[in-house]
């Protein structure tokens, strides 16, 4: 951790071999209905050692289809512009990622878990990572919501682990050093 920037930042993250993390609509079932084949992909231990989720409005109204909020425990921050800021006691809504430094330096956020396409992209672009993990499903999409997008300049990554877990996903970690 760095003066300027007092907490670590990680991806947990599956995506289509093509690189989707969901359908164009936000469709996820290729990836929920493939979940319980594969053995314990090590979500639970990554969890645990988070204090903090990001999300972007997306992935947040994704998670409100689900019903049950499985966040309890946890500070959620959603990045949106339009969400109203009262819109959930659950989240705490930010505007832009100044916003969401300056609010995760003032909560004495330590680990905090990036979620969502749109939101790992700006903070890869902002230098907010530390570490990516990314749990590879074996199914081609064709389209939808990429995970990775368009960079000014590259990102080297330092290769920490691969695992292959059932039904052929293949998770692989990432360290990301700071620039
Ligand atoms: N495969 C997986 O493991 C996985 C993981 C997470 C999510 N998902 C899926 O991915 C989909 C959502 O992904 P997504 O690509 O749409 O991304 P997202 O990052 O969840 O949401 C995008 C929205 O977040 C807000 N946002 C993002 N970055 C911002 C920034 N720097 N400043 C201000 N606002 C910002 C914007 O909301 P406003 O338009 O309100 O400004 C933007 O439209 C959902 O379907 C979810 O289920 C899949």
């Amino acid at each position: 951790m760095t003066p300027d920037r007092p907490f670590t930042a990680s991806v947990f993250i599956a995506t289509s071999l093509d690189g989707y993390i969901a359908r164009a609509d936000g469709d996820i079932e290729w990836l929920t209905s493939r979940g319980e084949q594969a053995s314990d992909a090590g979500y639970e231990e990554f969890a645990a050692g988070i204090d903090t989720l990001v999300m972007g409005r997306g992935s947040y109204e994704k998670v409100l289809t689900f019903g049950a909020w499985p966040y309890a425990g946890k500070r959620v921050v959603v990045l949106s512009t339009r969400l109203p800021e009262d819109a959930d006691p659950r989240i705490t809504v930010v505007r832009d990622l100044d916003a969401l430094v300056k609010d995760l330096a003032a909560h004495g956020a330590r680990h905090v878990y990036a979620d969502g396409g749109r939101v790992v992209q700006a903070f890869l672009r902002a230098g907010l990572l530390d570490d990516l993990t990314v749990t590879t499903i074996p199914v081609l999409l064709g389209g939808g919501l990429p995970l990775f997008g368009a960079l000014d300049r590259d990102i080297d990554l330092a290769h920490r682990s691969t695992r292959v877990l059932g039904a052929g996903l293949v998770q692989s970690t990432y360290a990301i050093a700071r620039g």
